[in-house]
Parts: structure tokens; C-alpha cells; sequence
């Protein structure tokens, strides 16, 4: 993430007061807690509010507790939102983008009591239960995105490594492109039926694939694994065609697949790092326009 390493090339504590970071804190536990303990308290006081405080339970949303929960929620989304914008500044410090993200996650989570706390329980088919909806599968999907990048960095390392090391993206790509050179070798003896099957694994292009294939990493219309299937089956039916050519270009073949599956698999992991982003940023602007519904309504038709 972006944040990790902004904070590893943040500077030392200088007269400014301001704390130098470890590469290694985690957002979610930035500064000691600070976000998550400022969360919690906040959350915890407004329950306290909503049960203590005798206030009509219809219209909650427009008691001077209800406009009071609504205001802080909707300041909350709008400077949620502008993450966006900071994520695209670079600005180190007390200030710093993984300080902001360590508060954008809590104080985000706290949003749940502050905007459910706001609605009085009281949802319906209209705007406001609208917006309030957007709000929870924006969180939602936030919540999703941070179990995300605690899983997939460790599967995207453990798929990067063998019994020979680690290997980057470009090796694997370069490793294919070197098999296909040695496939393209190995052919030049072999029939027509047989050279055309090469032929079609030479030709497929390794990130072809549509959204689908790409997040669940599977290929059904694989040309490399289609044409080993088809030369073990043309061998199996004509066993005297078999012979050393043909075995090269089958373990080629079988090499080039594993490193086909590899390189998809990490494929699938890179794009579950941004799918979730693709629901999380959308549905912020749905939320902001039915929230901007949401209140026109109440203050001009309530
Ligand atoms: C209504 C509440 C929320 C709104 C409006 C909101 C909005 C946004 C926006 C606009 C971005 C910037 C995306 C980009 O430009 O790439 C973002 C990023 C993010 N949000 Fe939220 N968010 C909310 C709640 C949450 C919650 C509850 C969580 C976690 C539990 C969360 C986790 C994240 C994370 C991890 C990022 C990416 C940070 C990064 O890539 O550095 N969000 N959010």
C-alpha cells in the first residue's frame, strides 16, 4: 500500500515535534491507536446520547440530537471522501497519508452508529433509508478492502517464491517469453498437426482474458492447455509418431502452463487488491448524491 511506503521515507523527529515512523506500524494501529480509541469514544458517547437522552423516537432524525448526528455525518462522508484528493498529495508528517488512512478507516467504522443512530431505526423505502444504504455498502466494501490487504500481500509473495527463489512480475514474464522461444526451436521438426498446436500456444497472449477470468484466475479457453492435451492425445492414438522431439516440446509445454498458472494466479491476486475499489469509490458518489437528496428533502419538503 501507498501509505507503507510514504511512511518509510518519512523524516526523523526534528524540532518541529513531529515523530518519525517505522516502515512497519500498520495504518489501523497508527500513532498507539489514536484513530481507533478517538472512534470507539465518539461511538460510545453518542450511544450513551441516543439512550439517555428522552427524545421522541418518530422523527428522531430532526430532534436537535438527530440534526446534530446528521451534521457530524455528513461531514464525516465528505471529508472521508477526500481521501481521494490526499491520496494524490504528498505531504509528510503528523499529516502524513497513513495518518490520514488510520482515520479514515475508524472514524469511518464510526460512521455505522453515527448514521444509524441518525436514521432513529427508522428505514423505509425513501431517500434517506437510500442513502443511509449506500453509506453501509461503502463501508461495508472499505471493511472488505482492509481484510484484502491483510491477506493478499503474504498469497502474493508465497505465489512469487519456489524451490529455486523469489521472482518478480517481469521474470515471469520474461521466463515465458523465453519459453516460447525454446517451443518455437522444439516445432521445427514436428509435423503440421503437431506444429499448429505449438503454433496456437505461441500465439495466445498470456493477459488476454476478460474481468472474470482475471479475478477468478481461471482460463477455460487456454491454447497452451488445450494443445498439450490435443499432442498427448494424438500421441496416445498414434503411439509410433511418439518419439524425442515430441517429448521436448510436451515438457515444454507442461513448463510453460505452470508458469502460465503462476502468473495468473498472481494476476488474480493484483486485481483483488483493486476490485473492491471499484465498488468503495462509485458508491461514494451515489451516497453523495442521495445524501444531497436526502437533505434537500428534509429541509424543503419535510
Ligand atoms: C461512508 C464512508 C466512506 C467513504 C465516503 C469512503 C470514501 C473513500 C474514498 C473516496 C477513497 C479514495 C479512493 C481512491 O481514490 O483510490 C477511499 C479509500 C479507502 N477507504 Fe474509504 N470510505 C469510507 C469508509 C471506509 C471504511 C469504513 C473503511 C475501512 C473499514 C475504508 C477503507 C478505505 C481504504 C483502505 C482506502 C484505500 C486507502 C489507500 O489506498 O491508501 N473506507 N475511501
Amino acid at each position: 500500500m501507498a501509505t507503507a511506503s510514504e511512511d518509510a521515507a518519512s523524516p526523523p523527529r526534528r524540532a518541529t515535534g513531529r515523530v518519525r515512523q517505522t516502515g512497519h506500524e500498520s495504518f489501523l494501529t497508527y500513532a498507539g491507536g489514536r484513530w481507533w480509541k478517538i472512534s470507539a469514544l465518539l461511538a460510545f458517547a453518542l450511544i450513551a446520547l441516543y439512550i439517555f437522552v428522552p427524545l421522541p423516537r418518530q422523527h428522531f432524525g430532526s430532534s436537535w440530537l438527530g440534526y446534530t448526528l446528521g451534521t457530524i455525518g455528513a461531514l464525516l462522508i465528505l471529508w472521508l471522501t477526500l481521501l481521494g484528493v490526499r491520496k494524490r498529495a504528498i505531504t509528510p508528517g503528523r499529516w502524513s497519508l497513513k495518518a490520514w488512512t488510520s482515520a479514515h478507516v475508524w472514524l469511518g467504522l464510526c460512521l455505522v452508529v453515527v448514521g444509524t443512530l441518525h436514521t432513529g431505526f427508522d428505514l423505509g423505502w425513501n431517500v434517506h433509508t437510500l442513502a443511509w444504504t449506500l453509506m453501509m455498502i461503502v463501508i461495508v466494501s472499505g471493511m472488505v478492502g482492509i481484510a484484502l490487504y491483510a491477506a493478499v500481500p503474504q498469497a502474493l509473495s508465497a505465489n512469487r517464491f519456489d524451490a529455486e527463489g523469489a521472482i518478480t512480475e517481469k521474470q515471469m514474464i520474461e521466463a515465458l517469453r523465453s519459453l516460447d522461444r525454446q517451443l518455437h526451436e522444439a516445432a521445427q521438426p514436428l509435423d503440421r498437426e503437431n506444429a499448429a498446436l505449438v503454433e496456437s500456444s505461441l500465439a495466445e497472449d498470456p493477459f488476454a482474458g476478460n474481468v472474470w477470468n482475471r479475478l477468478t484466475g481461471r482460463y477455460p479457453r487456454c491454447a497452451t492447455r488445450a494443445a498439450t492435451v490435443a499432442l498427448r492425445e494424438g500421441r496416445a492414438f498414434r503411439p509410433r509418431v511418439a518419439g524425442a522431439p515430441l517429448d521436448k516440446v510436451d515438457a515444454l509445454l507442461t513448463r510453460k502452463q505452470g508458469m502460465l498458472d503462476r502468473m495468473r494466479r498472481h494476476l488474480k491476486l493484483k486485481s483483488w487488491l483493486q476490485a473492491w475499489l471499484y465498488v468503495h469509490v462509485p458508491v461514494t458518489f451515489a451516497l453523495i448524491a442521495a445524501l444531497s437528496a436526502h437533505i434537500v428533502s428534509v429541509f424543503f419538503y419535510w
